[in-house]
């Protein structure tokens, strides 16, 4: 009677208890906080990572580049940062709450380089932090595998990493020079000799390898910064304050004034533009058909004024 009673009463107590133990495997979920966070279909899509823009190229020594395309990651107290070279530093804060904090430190910009050097890689435009962006420069140092050693953060929203390799432990690993193509380092060959013979300055000699570091890729120019800042700026942040609002101003006014001397000069008539949408003004053939017919009469003008 009681073997009976017991093969009754275990069926009745799957049947009740079934339903909960089914729900606690699936609980299991939230044991991985960033696929929660960030996979998570039923989360809107403006609570996920979004990248402001794509990393610049991979670029610098080539033996790094084996890098590119891998992630390393180091949990420092309640926080998961993950540094992937040539492309972007994250982090994810670690809990059980279901909308865990995670964000983009950084997307891969440029070279930092220093005595013609190799320091460090900056990864900029990450995620808004007040009127900026986060950004994280990253200082590879020799070590015997890799692994992000050491984050922090030295000023607000500025973040400081370590990544240890052993692919800069060479002491000629992170040199410009040998890491340039033959016709960049020939150009440079060129600027060293200027310096020697006292053609140019040292700061002439500064600005000459700035260019050449950016006709390489390793730097980028301030203007490609900025429109990286623009097309980024989902604040519609352009400048950083009115400041630097007004300079501009100020210049693109002394520009207009001077071309428009330019062409009174020469007897080039010009109107004010009628309000057109930016797609017609670019597209109009109008301006630069009469401007050829003109300066097709007047081969000189080409040279004076372009
Ligand atoms: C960061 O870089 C990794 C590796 O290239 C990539 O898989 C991941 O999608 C990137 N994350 C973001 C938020 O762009
Ligand atoms: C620059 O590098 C050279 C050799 O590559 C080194 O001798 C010199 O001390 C360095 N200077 C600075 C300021 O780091």
């Amino acid at each position: 009677m009681a073997a009976g009673l017991a093969c009754l009463v275990l069926p009745l107590a799957l049947q009740v208890y079934g339903p909960a133990y089914a729900g606690a495997a699936k609980m299991k979920v939230v044991e991985e906080p960033n696929t929660f966070g960030l996979n998570n279909p039923f989360l809107p899509q403006t609570s996920r990572l979004q990248p402001k823009r794509d990393p610049s190229p991979v670029s610098g020594p080539a033996h790094l580049f084996r890098l590119s395309g891998k992630c390393f990651s180091l949990v420092e107290s309640t926080y998961k940062y993950e540094f992937c070279p040539f492309h972007n530093v994250t982090q994810h804060e670690q809990t059980f709450r279901w909308n865990a904090y995670s964000g983009i430190l950084g997307i891969w910009h440029e070279w930092e380089i220093t005595n013609n050097t190799f320091r460090g890689m900056w990864m900029r435009d990450g995620d808004s932090c007040h009127s900026r962006s986060r950004q994280s420069k990253v200082e590879l140092t020799c070590g015997k595998s890799n692994r992000l050693a050491h984050v922090s953060e030295p000023s607000t929203c500025v973040y400081a990493l370590t990544f240890e390799t052993p692919l800069v432990c060479h002491p000629h690993s992170l040199l410009v020079y040998p890491a340039l193509p033959m016709a960049l380092q020939q150009r440079w060959d060129q600027v060293e000799q200027d310096l020697a013979d006292e053609l140019i300055t040292p700061q002439g000699y500064e600005k000459l390898l700035r260019t050449l570091f950016e006709d390489a890729g390793y730097l980028k120019t301030p203007e490609e910064s900025e429109s990286t800042q623009q097309e980024g700026g989902a604040q519609g942040l352009v400048f950083e304050n009115l400041e630097s609002c007004n300079k501009a101003h100020k210049e693109l006014s002394k520009e207009i004034k001077r071309l428009k001397s330019v062409l009174t000069e020469h007897g080039i008539p010009y109107t004010r533009p009628v309000e057109t949408s930016s797609s017609e003004h670019l597209g109009s053939k109008t301006p630069t058909g009469r401007t050829a017919e003109q300066l097709r009469g007047n081969p000189g003008l080409l040279g004076n004024t372009l």
